[in-house]
Formats: C-alpha cells, sequence, structure tokens
C-alpha cells in the first residue's frame, strides 16, 4: 500500500485538511451542497449579503445563501420597544461567534433613566461570569471615578446615576479586541440602545467605541473634546483599563470627569 502513488496523495489531503481544523469525518460518501435544493442560509457578517426575507425561494447558489447578519441585527434592534426587549434580543442574536465561547450576555448595568450613558468595548472575565458590565479592576476604578464626581451605578436619583453598556456583549477569546465586522454586527444593537436609554450625554471609554461610534480612533488626541455620536453629546475619556497600566494619565481623566460634570450642571 505505501509504495502506490495513490496513498501519497491521500495523505498529502488528508493532512491538508487535519491542518484547516477539521478533525473529524462526518460521512463516508461526499455530498454536493451546491445541488442541495433545500440548504440552510449560513451567518456571515460580509457585506453584500442578503437579509433572509430578501432570499428568493427555491435553489440558491451558495454565495446567495449567507445571511447579511447586520440587516438581521438591524430587524431585531428595531423591533424591539423598550429595553428589557432589546435585552432578549440581543441575547437570542445568533450570528456573532464570540457568544460561543461566552458564559453570559452582559447587557447593562446601573439606571436607563440616568443622563449618562458610559459606553466600553467589551466584557472581561469578571463581567463575563457576573453578567454585569465593568465589574473587575477597571470596572472598580470607573466607580471610583465616577463616585468623585457624585455618581453611582447603584444611585436611584437619575442626576446621581450613570448607565453603562460596552459596545460588545460577549467576552471575546482571550480578552482580544472584538474585530471590526462583529462590531458592525452589533452597531445596530447599540444605536437601539441609545435611542431607548436616551441619555443626555455619552461617554466612550477607549478607542473600540470611538472607531465603532465615531469611525475614527486615537483616544490620546481625542480625549476631552466634546463631539456627538448618535446625535448625542459624547465625551471621549481614557478607558479605566489604560489608567491602572498608566497611572500618570488619571490627571487628563480627571480634567475630563470635570467637563463632564460642569456640562451636567448646565456649564459648557
Ligand atoms: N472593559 C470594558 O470595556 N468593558 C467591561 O465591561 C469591562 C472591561
Amino acid at each position: 500500500m505505501e509504495s502506490h502513488p495513490e496513498f501519497y496523495a491521500a495523505r498529502a489531503l488528508l493532512e491538508w485538511q487535519v491542518e484547516l481544523g477539521a478533525t473529524e469525518a462526518i460521512c463516508d460518501t461526499p455530498i454536493n451542497r451546491f445541488e442541495l435544493p433545500e440548504a440552510q442560509p449560513k451567518a456571515a457578517a460580509a457585506s453584500g449579503a442578503v437579509a433572509p426575507a430578501e432570499l428568493p425561494k427555491g435553489p440558491q447558489p451558495a454565495a446567495a445563501l449567507a445571511v447579511d447578519a447586520v440587516a438581521v441585527a438591524r430587524a431585531a434592534a428595531q423591533s424591539s420597544g423598550d429595553l428589557a426587549a432589546l435585552s432578549e434580543a440581543m441575547a437570542t442574536f445568533d450570528f456573532c461567534e464570540l457568544k460561543r465561547g461566552a458564559k453570559t450576555t452582559v447587557f447593562a448595568d446601573g439606571s436607563p433613566d440616568a443622563r449618562i450613558m458610559i459606553i466600553g468595548e467589551a466584557p472581561g472575565r469578571d463581567e463575563d461570569s457576573q453578567g454585569k458590565p465593568f465589574v473587575g479592576r477597571a470596572g472598580q476604578l470607573l466607580d471610583r471615578m465616577f463616585a468623585a464626581i457624585g455618581l453611582s451605578r447603584s444611585a436611584p436619583d437619575p442626576e446621581a446615576s450613570i448607565y453603562i453598556t460596552n459596545i460588545m456583549p460577549w467576552r471575546p477569546p482571550q480578552n482580544r479586541e472584538p474585530s471590526p465586522e462583529e462590531v458592525a454586527m452589533m452597531m445596530p444593537f447599540v444605536a437601539r440602545h441609545v435611542e431607548l436609554a436616551q441619555p443626555d450625554f455619552l461617554v466612550l471609554m477607549g478607542n473600540t467605541p470611538c472607531q465603532a461610534l465615531l469611525g475614527r480612533k486615537g483616544i490620546t488626541r481625542m480625549r476631552g473634546n466634546w463631539t456627538t455620536a448618535l446625535n448625542k453629546p459624547a465625551l471621549p475619556m481614557f478607558h479605566p483599563a489604560y489608567l491602572l497600566r498608566n497611572p500618570q494619565a488619571k490627571r487628563e481623566a480627571w480634567h475630563d470627569l470635570l467637563m463632564l460634570q460642569a456640562r451636567l450642571r448646565g456649564g459648557s
């Protein structure tokens, strides 16, 4: 057998498949999926893919079967009439790979009636296990920062409270940055979240929400400069995780907190 050339060809093919990540044989005979009449749509974030309602009936070429995850997210977000419905819509949205590795869907914490809505990046390990945003070390610093200007996520009075969420509700593996495709498919949910909570001001914590909502990053230059995101006045600030690594930057963060406080009190 080993001297037969087909053996080497077959072994090379098998090695190639193993390298690609195929770890088990599912069928004895190959299936031509191009000829399957009722193939299931696959999730894909690729632009140009179609929303499910737009799929024509009958057999489709494989390329046309990719569902536009952004369109699905947009439809789910738009049909959510309140925050509870939005939270449920996010928890049942199955097109983002990050969900598979996460224990919980981290929606929000604090008071939805607060005047300030803080938007961070994504849950870490502590947030994933507790199902709440910003509860680890960075979150504890965030709490201390806002307490310094008299605000807290547990305050019952909307004037004294904050509302906290993230761009991404699922923890990325090894706390990597969410990819542009992952962010794109969650954006309709973030936009609807802001629309339903109706805060007076947004605080964008670090580069990820700046890139997602303003289309640019460079937090060192952007922080402390009021801008507009989702039709709301928005203040980019250093992420508290950055402040833990760079305590000398707390001085700028304090400056930004005072700006925010002045704006809350009706100043410029
Ligand atoms: N960092 C974030 O951006 N969000 C969290 O919830 C926790 C850490």
